[in-house]
Parts: C-alpha cells; structure tokens; sequence
C-alpha cells in the first residue's frame, strides 16, 4: 500500500484523480506508483495487459488504485475511461497520457513499413489525442483547472538513422501538446510534454533484445550527463512536476528528460 508523502512532508497531489494510460508496465506504472504516493485520491491505470494493470494496481493498494482496460486506439473505450472515472470519482484532475509502441523493425526511411507505421501513429498520436480530447472535455465539463501530460521522447526532437515511425510519430505529439495548450489555456487547462532519453523498461528492453543493464549502458552513451543512469523514477518525478501545483503557471512546455541527449552517433538507435 501507497503512503501518502513527500520530501516536505505534504502530498502534492492530495484529493487529486488521476488517469495514467499505458500504466501496466515501465514509466507509466511506476507514474502511478508516484502519483499515490503523493496523496492522489484515486489513479486510474488505464492498458490493454489486463493481468499486469490489475497487478500493478493492487501492488499499490485498491484504495488508492484502480485498473481498467482501455485500449486507446477505441475511442468508445477512451470515452469510456474518462466517463466512467468522472462518475466514480467525481472528477478527472490530471490525465497522464503515456501509452505508446514502437515497431518491430528498424523502420529506415528507405524500407519503410506502411503497415507498422499505421500501428505506431494510430496508438502514439490518435491514440494520444483521443485522451486529451476526452480528459479536456471531462475537465472543462466539470469546471476542472486539470493538467494534461503527454508522453513524448527525444524522439520528438531530433531526427535519427532509424525508428522513422516512431520519431514522426513522437514530433506530432510535440504538435498535439503545443496546439492544446493554446486551445485549453482559457478554461485553465494546462497540457504539457514530458521528453526521456532512452532507458530501460519492458518496451527497450524488447526491443533492443536486451536485459536492463545492458539497455542502460547503450542509452549512457546518448546522455551528456554523467554519473547518473535514467530510471523511471526520474521521469515519473518530472510527470509529477508537471501534473502539480509546484508548475502551476507552466503550459505549452517539452520537458526534457534526457541529460542533455546527445544526437547524430553513428550506431544510433534513434
Ligand atoms: N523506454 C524509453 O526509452 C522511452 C523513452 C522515451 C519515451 N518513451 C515513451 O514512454 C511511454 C511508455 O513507454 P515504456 O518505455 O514505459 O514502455 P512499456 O512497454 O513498458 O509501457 C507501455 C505501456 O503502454 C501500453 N499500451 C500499448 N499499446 C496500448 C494501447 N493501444 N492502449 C493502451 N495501452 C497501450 C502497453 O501495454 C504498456 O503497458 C511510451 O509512450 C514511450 O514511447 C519511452
């Protein structure tokens, strides 16, 4: 079970409902971790691994946590989702929309698979775009001054020698996050993005077919910081710079999670 804390000793996030998408496994789950912890009243864990959101859920405590399957892809589910939140809980404060793939193959510009393509965009951006609609409408509805947080990535950034899909597709949230943020700002909604360097979770670790450590000293090779190895906390903590009032005047922003990422290697997986 979750206990409600923070370094000053007050939750940040006391009273707060949040949705985390893609909490099943990696950043999100341990976001949700993070979130209870931080005296949320209630985070919603939102994926389509049933088995594992209902076991991160309960790892965290059926009072503070709850599992529900949605795949973001549908919006009737995504509708759904925000729905049946708000009428559960009362209200939606905080959507953190995080799920997001990665193709199978290399996806070069020159061997481009149309079809795995079709698969990243419609989970990393439509999807995406789907939560903030749904989260937007449910906050703006229920009077909510919420904050909207869409996981993007270096990828976002910068260009790279693979993974084309996945870097457009990352660019485009930057798009979704910028235009929302301007569109949102009047009902005092704020949307920002959070940006990690590479670091290992159940997604790299597949798809560099390779176990955590070794995961993290490919990805060290891409951070100008030394002396510290990206970890989910890290990032779960700039989501929660973000989703609380310690940001309350920031909208519109990519916040870098990257160690001042370094572009352009010559065996680069990006
Ligand atoms: N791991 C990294 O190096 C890294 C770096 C930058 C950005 N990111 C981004 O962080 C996010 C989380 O990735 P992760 O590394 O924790 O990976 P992960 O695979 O551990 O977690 C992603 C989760 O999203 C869920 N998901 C996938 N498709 C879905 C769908 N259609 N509907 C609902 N849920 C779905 C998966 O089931 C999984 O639980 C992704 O958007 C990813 O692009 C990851």
């Amino acid at each position: 079970m979750a206990e409600a804390s923070s370094s000053n000793g007050c939750a940040r996030l006391a009273g707060k409902v949040a949705i985390v998408t893609g909490g099943a496994s990696g950043i999100g789950k341990e976001t949700a971790r993070v979130f209870a912890e931080q005296g949320a009243r209630m985070v919603v864990i939102a994926d389509i691994q049933d088995e594992l959101g209902n076991q991160v859920a309960a790892s965290i405590g059926i009072h503070r946590c709850t599992y529900i399957h949605c795949d973001v892809r549908d919006e009737a589910q995504v509708k759904n989702l925000v729905q049946s939140t708000v009428e559960t809980y009362g209200q939606v404060d905080i959507m953190f929309s995080n799920a997001g793939v990665v193709s199978p193959t290399n996806q070069t510009l020159m061997e481009l698979d149309v079809s795995q393509a079709h698969h990243v965009f419609e989970v990393n951006v439509l999807g995406m775009a789907l939560c903030v609609k749904h989260a937007a409408r449910a906050m703006v509805e229920g009077g909510v001054r919420g904050s909207i947080v869409c996981m993007a990535s270096v990828a976002g950034s910068y260009g790279g020698l693979t993974m084309t899909d996945y870097t457009m597709s990352k660019h485009a949230i930057i798009g979704l996050m910028r235009s929302s943020s301007v569109q949102l700002g009047k009902y005092g909604i704020r949307v920002n993005c959070v940006s990690p360097n590479g670091l290992a979770t159940p997604l790299t670790t597949k798809m560099l077919d390779a176990g955590p450590e070794k995961v993290e000293s490919v990805y060290e090779d891409y951070s100008r910081l030394k002396g510290v190895v990206l970890n989910t906390k890290h990032v779960a903590d700039a989501v929660l710079f973000l989703v609380s009032n310690d940001s309350d005047f920031v909208t519109g922003l990519d916040l870098r999670v990257d160690g001042n990422f370094v572009s352009g290697k010559s065996d680069s997986v990006y």
